[in-house]
């Protein structure tokens, strides 16, 4: 395994729709894996296939639930709604609140190619709607509602 580089704003390939994932193979499961050692070295929640610098339309979650893999995935349903502050490991420099969905049903492969459903809530939710615009090539920084400064609170 190995540290990936994570993109930070400014760069295109955020701005870019990802393609989809079509072949399930060690390659993948590679990326994969240092994805997942990228976000736990940095205490993320989630992480996207772009923000490594690849257009490939995958993800990584881990709202302290348990380590999830997303790949090729699809809000199916959402309701209720919650506000909180949200970041972004390509915009370390912004914080702020934003609106999302309290519960989230999305639908999406794992690293093996097979479909699975879930409902989730609070940050789970947050995060799948985070990640999933990455792969549309959305920053949150658009829907942030009202900045935070972390350093306001020192
Ligand atoms: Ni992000």
């Amino acid at each position: 395994m190995a540290i990936r580089n994570i993109v930070k704003k400014g760069d295109e390939i955020l701005e870019k729709q990802c393609r989809p994932v079509e072949k399930f193979d060690d390659r993948l499961h590679q990326n994969l894996d240092d994805m997942k050692e990228t976000l736990y070295k940095v205490n993320g929640v989630g992480l996207a296939a772009p923000q490594v610098g690849i257009l490939r339309s995958y993800c990584i979650i881990d709202a302290g639930e348990g380590y999830f893999e997303l790949i090729n995935p699809e809000i199916l349903s959402y309701s209720g709604s919650q506000r909180d502050i949200e970041g972004c490991l390509s915009c370390p420099e912004d914080w702020g609140y934003v609106t999302r969905p309290e519960t989230v049903k999305f639908k999406a492969q794992d690293r093996y190619g097979n479909w699975y459903e879930k409902e989730v809530s609070g940050l789970f939710a947050r995060a799948v709607c985070h990640e999933t615009d990455h792969l549309k090539g959305k920053l949150f920084v658009e829907l942030i509602e009202e900045r935070y400064y972390p350093e306001s609170e020192k």
